[in-house]
């Protein structure tokens, strides 16, 4: 974080929760910790705004000049992440209202319609508040937009974004005629004479258009980002820290194209919380660091939220194990992140989050939970070196959000193709046989890879389609799994055969899909086993490298590998068992000379390296319960101990070595 030296260490402070006593008591037990960036007033407008247009600042003041005082860095909050009760009473209109019809009442969070004009009034107000009280306080580094924006109004439906989506369409098609086009209005009588016929695609008797549904999750998008820019050039009016707001790329969160916010932030920040209805939590967290670091172009980030232990808001809230918030903490830092925050600071006795950890439990400081945040922060002063280094991949993956509203739409081949599931199918192999990948958007440069994974890649532009054939016909290598290349992006299938956009560079053709049931698998002539999805795929120009030995298409190919300009690209049209799929990128990685850093596994083990400046830095992060030895020679940062040729990493730990040759 600029102004602040190494790797920072912060938390959310909700400090309207507590009497000023508290306050003396957590700025204390703060420095204490080691906390050098605090975020206040995310939630701060019903207190700092208690009537219409009376504002009142005596309580931010004071905080602010404590953590001032402390020497505390200040993240501070717009504040407009939830309308005070006085708002949604006087103006019922701006609450968001769904896809149903119904509208979703106050008393939670996030209660406003993005497309609102009376909402933004008075949102903006209140920025323009702030702004000008705290725009050049010396302890403010940096700035918070609202929060988690569309985290849960993402999707309003009401008339004020049914009016928002009509401009926003008249801009993208300026004819209605471009539109009807564009979303194939002939099929089902859906033809529009005018504008006004249009509205957001509310729940209707059978499914909806696929093509209205993407236009319609690209302007909630767009319209949520117009609101981010609004608050922005307040605050920029008044201030020249840096602007942001916290992205949620995890898994349950998909309605924003973070690729086109991306290069509107100052920082790259994100949230990010354990979610154990996965079947490998730790390997979506790097994943989504990953991904998080392709936003920021590589730069190091921010990990603006995470938690200290449980959440509140899985039906099975899991505490953290002993090490794991350390492990769990290092490898986002292993994987680009230069601050870590975590939310929050105190927990709650009262609230929906009251049973949400924090750095201070409702048990005290006298807890092992306070002595792990003790040791994080020690651990983080050893490795205040390793900031401003980037992370080194040789293999990038190919992600799209767009893809991920395309494949999953409504009327689909197979309702268990589920698009991140894919990706993350994809990403583990990798990262179980030891490689770092890049998580890029399909149009991203590729051409220092060496390999580019593209998996599932449903929907793709004409120029992203041919930017990966270039990128394998100069010499790069492709591994591409099924469903990919499908649709234009306007949701129009691609004739002539699947997959489509990629059919030339893969040097196949599928006539036609045949999804499996739940439950049912294939075998496969070389060994392995799939499920989900087959399709009664030839080759053109490739080369078969394997075939169903049973299933609806015995004797097909199953994966194929073609040779394309100088480079070479592999076709996997099923969902391959995990040790198959490994196998098969296993090959791939070696045949494209990416040579992983880490040794081959279940992903308990994770190798990561960071360099930059002339310095270099591997990151060990064993999660397993076996200790492990790893070559390597330089200075274990976090013992401080030399290691020469052999670095030993007890069962749970993480170890840094700055490398030295040999
Ligand atoms: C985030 C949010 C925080 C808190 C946290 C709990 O979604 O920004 O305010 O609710 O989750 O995990």
């Amino acid at each position: 974080m600029r102004g602040l030296p190494g790797i920072s260490l912060g938390c959310d402070y909700n400090f309207e929760q507590w009497p000023p006593e508290v306050w003396a008591e957590d700025v204390v037990l703060m420095r204490e910790a080691g906390i050098d960036l605090v975020a206040v007033n995310i939630f701060g407008w019903s207190s700092i705004e208690p009537r219409p247009g009376e504002y009142d600042f005596t309580a931010l003041d004071r905080v602010i000049g404590l953590l001032h005082r402390h020497g505390i860095r200040i993240n501070l909050g717009t504040g407009t992440s939830s309308p005070p009760p006085w708002l949604t009473t006087r103006h019922p209109e701006i609450l968001p209202v769904m896809a149903d019809g119904t509208t979703r009442s106050p008393g939670g969070r996030q209660a406003w319609c993005p497309s609102s004009p009376v909402f933004r009034r008075h949102a903006l107000a209140l920025v323009e508040q702030v702004a000008r009280r705290y725009g050049s306080h010396p302890a403010v580094v940096l700035w918070h937009v609202s929060n988690e924006l569309g985290c849960h109004n993402a999707l309003c439906y009401d008339e004020a974004s049914a009016a928002a989506f009509r401009r926003w369409l008249e801009q993208r098609y300026v004819s209605i005629e471009a539109l009807n086009k564009a979303w194939g209005t002939a099929f089902w009588s859906q033809r529009y004479d005018d504008w006004s016929e249009i509205s957001p695609p509310r729940l209707a008797l059978s499914a909806r258009n696929p093509a209205q549904l993407v236009d319609f999750q690209r302007f909630s998008s767009d319209e949520l980002l117009g609101w981010y820019r609004a608050e922005a050039a307040v605050l920029r009016r008044h201030t020249t820290a840096p602007v942001t707001t916290n992205f949620m790329v995890t898994a349950h969160i998909r309605n924003l194209d973070y690729w086109s916010w991306a290069p509107e932030m100052d920082v790259i920040a994100n949230d990010h919380y354990l979610d154990h209805r996965l079947g490998d939590p730790v390997a979506e967290l790097s994943f989504a660091a990953d991904l998080t670091r392709g936003l920021a172009g590589g730069a190091p980030w921010m990990l603006m939220e995470q938690s200290a232990g449980a959440v509140n808001w899985q039906p099975h809230n899991l505490a953290k194990l002993p090490g794991q918030m350390l492990r769990n903490s290092l490898t986002h830092v292993a994987r680009g992140a230069d601050s870590l925050c975590f939310f929050q600071w105190r927990a709650s006795v009262q609230g929906a989050e009251k049973f949400h950890s924090a750095l201070v439990p409702h048990a005290g400081t006298d807890t092992v939970a306070w002595r792990e945040v003790l040791d994080l922060s020690a651990t983080l002063t050893t490795l205040d070196e390793v900031a401003g280094t980037t992370v080194r991949a040789d293999v990038a993956l190919l992600f799209s959000w767009e893809s991920w509203w395309s494949a999953d739409t409504e009327a689909r081949p197979s309702q268990d193709v589920r698009y991140l599931a894919q990706v993350h199918a994809a990403y583990n192999a990798i990262r179980e046989l030891g490689a770092t990948a890049d998580v890029v958007a399909p149009g991203a440069d590729l051409s220092r890879y060496r390999l580019v994974v593209v998996p599932c890649l449903h929907m793709v532009s004409d120029a992203d389609a041919a930017g990966l054939g270039a990128y394998v016909a100069g010499g790069g290598h492709a591994v591409v799994t099924f469903y990919s290349g499908i649709v234009d992006r306007s949701d129009r299938v691609r004739l002539g055969g699947y997959p489509g956009a990629f059919r030339d560079l893969l040097g196949v053709v599928a006539e036609e899909f045949f999804p499996l049931l739940p439950g049912d698998r294939v075998r496969l002539a070389g060994g392995g086993s799939a499920e989900l999805w087959t399709e009664r795929l030839r080759t053109t120009t490739a080369k078969t490298i394997d075939t169903y030995a049973d299933g609806p298409l015995p004797g097909v190919p199953a994966i194929t590998r073609n040779t394309h300009g100088e480079g070479a690209a592999w076709y996997v049209a099923t969902a391959l068992d995990p040790p198959s799929l490994r196998d098969l990128m296993d090959v791939a990685l070696h045949e494209a000379g990416v040579r992983p850093i880490g040794a081959p596994g279940d992903g308990s083990v994770e190798v990561v390296r960071r360099a930059g400046g002339g310095r270099s830095y591997i990151f060990v992060i064993n999660h397993g319960t076996q200790p492990i030895e790893y070559a390597a020679t330089g200075r274990e940062l976090t013992t401080g101990a030399a290691v020469s040729g052999l670095l030993r990493v007890p069962a749970g730990a993480v170890r840094v070595v700055r490398e030295e040759p040999s």
